[in-house]
């Protein structure tokens, strides 16, 4: 496997490659989530590239960027063993160097949820995509549908700037208990880590009530809520549930329909959502 820290190493190494390229964008500290995301890449492509990189400019100010778990031997290690072809490992001015100053701003589905929270994250995330798509050109990229928006966000772009990229969907992975794997997982404590159960808890109970019958949007988000409001150490941001494509918010779920919270427990921000009526 070969570890690769400059953008000018790895188009050589890209430009020599017989056959496809998936790449798997990360931020490292990786859990059976991202290996999802690699295993389908390792299963659709003739080789496969993951980049780890703490995305400075997608994290706001008072935002984790500094406390953001990093452990790059680990991560090696795993990656070796899922039979990755290279791993991409720039540092920050490498993909930042000083007088930088472009950035790729997507518009429509950025303006609600976790693009109303977070302010500039979706630019920040925009931008060190086309930065990954144009450095390591690969034929398809890989993202998981936890961050069901940023799917979204990364669909519009390689779309309106005609990026010859296939973009691929891989479903959340969680564990046992229902709780959705995240790096940030390791923010929470014993006590912690049980009351977020109530995140799982939440949208899959919405979920049967969808699948029992109930369309009303409001009666679906109130599920939700319930759930999450039982929980002291929980404190919910939101609670959406929104046209799948679009995201603008429902009265009726007469469409495929995603369900999505943030919540806070403890230090840690957690997102999550199950899709309604899809297929
Ligand atoms: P990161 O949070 O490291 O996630 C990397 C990829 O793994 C994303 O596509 C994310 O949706 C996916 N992923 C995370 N947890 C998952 C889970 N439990 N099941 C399935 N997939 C999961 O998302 C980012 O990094 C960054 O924003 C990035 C795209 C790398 C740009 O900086």
């Amino acid at each position: 496997m070969r570890v690769i820290e400059t953008v000018a190493a790895l188009r050589s190494w890209r430009r020599a490659l017989p056959g496809t390229l998936g790449l798997v964008p990360t931020m490292g500290y990786l859990h059976e989530g991202h290996l999802a995301l690699v295993r389908r890449a390792r299963a659709e492509n003739d080789h496969v590239v993951v980049s780890i990189f703490v995305n400075p400019t997608q994290f706001g100010p008072g935002e984790d960027f500094a406390a953001y778990p990093r452990d790059t031997e680990r991560d090696l290690a795993l990656l070796r063993g899922e039979g990755v072809d290279a791993v991409f490992l720039p540092p920050v001015e490498e993909m930042y160097p000083p007088r930088f100053s472009t950035a790729v701003e997507v518009g429509g589905v950025t303006e609600r949820l976790e693009g109303a929270a977070r302010p500039g994250h979706f630019r920040g995330v925009a931008t060190v995509v086309a930065k990954l798509f144009n450095q390591s050109q690969p034929d398809r990229a890989y993202f998981g549908q936890k961050d069901a928006q940023q799917v979204l966000v990364v669909r519009q772009m390689v779309r309106d700037l005609d990026m010859p990229v296939e973009v691929v969907t891989v479903p959340t992975v969680r564990d046992a208990d229902g709780l959705a794997l995240s790096s940030r997982n390791v923010y929470l404590g014993p006590e912690e880590r049980r009351a977020a159960l109530a995140i799982p808890r939440g949208l899959f109970a919405a979920e049967a009530a969808f699948q029992a019958g109930e369309r009303d949007a409001a009666r679906l988000r109130a599920v939700v809520m319930e759930h999450l409001e039982a929980e002291p150490l929980v404190q919910p941001e939101y609670v959406s549930l929104a046209d799948a494509e679009t995201l603008e918010e429902l009265t009726v779920v007469d469409r495929p329909a995603l369900l999505s919270l943030a919540a806070r427990v403890g230090r840690a921000r957690l997102i999550d959502n199950v899709v309604l009526g899809e297929g």
